[in-house]
């Protein structure tokens, strides 16, 4: 029944190497929630153009909102973006 078009959830993301949890909140990327933790993922345009914030994701499906993976790779689900992309699954693990 909702009326909205978005359809942005809060979501977690755990960092493989420390275990650490970060939740995402509607409002926030990846990349801007996890550098206020400190953990900082290069970015360039931020828009899911140039592929510079590519991250392996270990667990977890993203939902894809760049434009620089094919839809093959989209679709393989072991990479995203997190300058804008999110994420289907209440949590993704990162190679991080
Ligand atoms: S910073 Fe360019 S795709 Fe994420």
């Amino acid at each position: 029944m909702s009326t909205t078009s978005s359809t942005v959830k809060a979501f977690e993301v755990q960092i493989k190497s420390s275990g650490q949890i970060i939740m995402i909140p509607e409002d926030c990327s990846v990349v801007e929630a996890l550098s206020f933790e400190g953990i900082d993922i290069p970015t360039s345009c931020a828009q899911g153009i140039c592929g510079t914030c590519l991250t392996k994701v270990v667990e977890g499906v993203p939902e894809h909102k760049d434009q620089y993976l094919t839809p093959e790779e989209q679709a393989a689900n072991d990479q995203f973006t997190p300058c804008c992309s999110r994420a289907l699954s209440a949590r993704l693990v990162l190679d991080l």
